[in-house]
């Protein structure tokens, strides 16, 4: 249990990693106040969570001890500023992905939070550099960025202003365990943090090797859904290695320059525009179904699917 246990978490912004997030923290039994300039999307937010709590409820995949009255019970919400932010130990950022909205959004949250408060922000690939520079808090400020669905995949990326102090990480870091999420620290900001790069890296071949004609825009997929993505699922690039082999450096000894010259044939950075991202769009639509409806069902099929595998992970941690 941390300090921050059962203390106020503070949602700033009701969207959906927002709404994911308030059910990720009142899951693992702290008080939430969700925040949105827009009242409206408040009281739709809080409508969406209970139904989203209510479907998980009826599929047995609802994280946490607590009834979905009890969650429910946890989260408040608000469209006044300085109601939301009364008694906050953590303020979770998660308005639209824009440096100039977040840098006036931390300026004013700056101004009402007392030196203990933790700043956190949501977002995907800008620089806590850039976001937080200037802030009389900037001790306390973090970059604390989820995977969607966060409900169902825990990973956060925590990643500091070069003025964090060691405590804010340490303090998110056991937060968010104790929330259930899966924490890595990195230890300075780069360019899309770690999970984007990996992910950038990844596309980019895809785009190439559909692009070269090598294989189908479906058939690069399933090379990741039925082969690589089978094994990171529970272990990452670096361990297969060592697994493969005897050992990382065996690995190394035996595969470097075979690695070093596949590696030598990659192409440029793509430009993902034109006639292959036309290729790869058509070939993922299913012709046979209307586009909105398929997007949404697949969607909902894959929210299942990682829930499902959620729960394999936890019981093959316990073995
Ligand atoms: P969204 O557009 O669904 O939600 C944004 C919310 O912020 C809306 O409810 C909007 O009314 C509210 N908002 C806008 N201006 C505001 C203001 N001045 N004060 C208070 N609330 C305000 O966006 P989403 O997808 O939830 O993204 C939020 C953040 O999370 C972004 O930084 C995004 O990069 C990051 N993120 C998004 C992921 C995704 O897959 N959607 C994954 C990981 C991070």
């Amino acid at each position: 249990m941390t300090d921050l246990q059962k203390e106020n978490i503070m949602i700033f912004g009701s969207g959906l990693i927002g709404r994911s997030w308030a059910m990720v923290f009142a899951s693992g039994g702290f008080r939430v106040k969700l925040y949105d300039i827009v009242k409206e999307q408040v009281t739709a937010a809080l409508e969406d969570i209970r139904k989203q709590m209510e479907d998980l409820k009826k599929s047995g995949m609802l994280r946490g001890t607590l009834s979905v009255n009890e969650q429910m019970s946890l989260i408040s919400g608000s469209s006044d500023l300085k109601t939301a932010l009364e008694d906050a130990v953590f303020i979770q950022e998660c308005v639209p992905e824009s440096l100039e909205l977040k840098q006036k959004i931390f300026s004013e949250i700056d101004l009402h939070v007392n030196d203990t408060t933790i700043i956190s922000s949501s977002t995907s690939c800008l620089s806590p550099t850039k976001m937080f520079n200037g802030l009389k808090h900037v001790k306390n400020c973090i970059v604390a960025h989820p995977v969607n669905p966060p409900y169902y995949v825990p990973l956060v990326e925590l990643v500091p202003h070069p003025e964090t102090d060691v405590a804010t990480v340490e303090k998110t870091y056991t937060l968010m365990k104790n929330i259930g999420q899966s924490p890595v620290k990195l230890m300075k900001e780069t360019d899309g943090f770690v999970l984007n790069r990996l992910q950038y890296a990844v596309i980019s071949e895809a785009w190439r090797l559909v692009e070269d004609e090598v294989i189908s825009p479906r058939d690069v997929d399933i090379v990741m859904s039925e082969g690589l993505g089978m094994r990171y699922a529970f272990l990452g690039p670096l361990e297969t290695a060592h697994l493969n082999a005897e050992g990382f450096k065996s690995y190394c000894e035996r595969y470097g320059e075979g690695i070093k010259r596949v590696l030598g044939t990659f192409g440029p950075v793509p430009e993902f525009s034109g006639k292959v991202a036309e290729k790869i769009d058509e070939a993922l639509w299913d012709q046979q179904n209307d586009k909105n409806g398929q997007l949404e069902a697949r969607r909902e099929w894959r929210n299942t699917c990682l829930s499902h595998l959620a729960k394999l992970k936890n019981e093959m941690k316990k073995n």
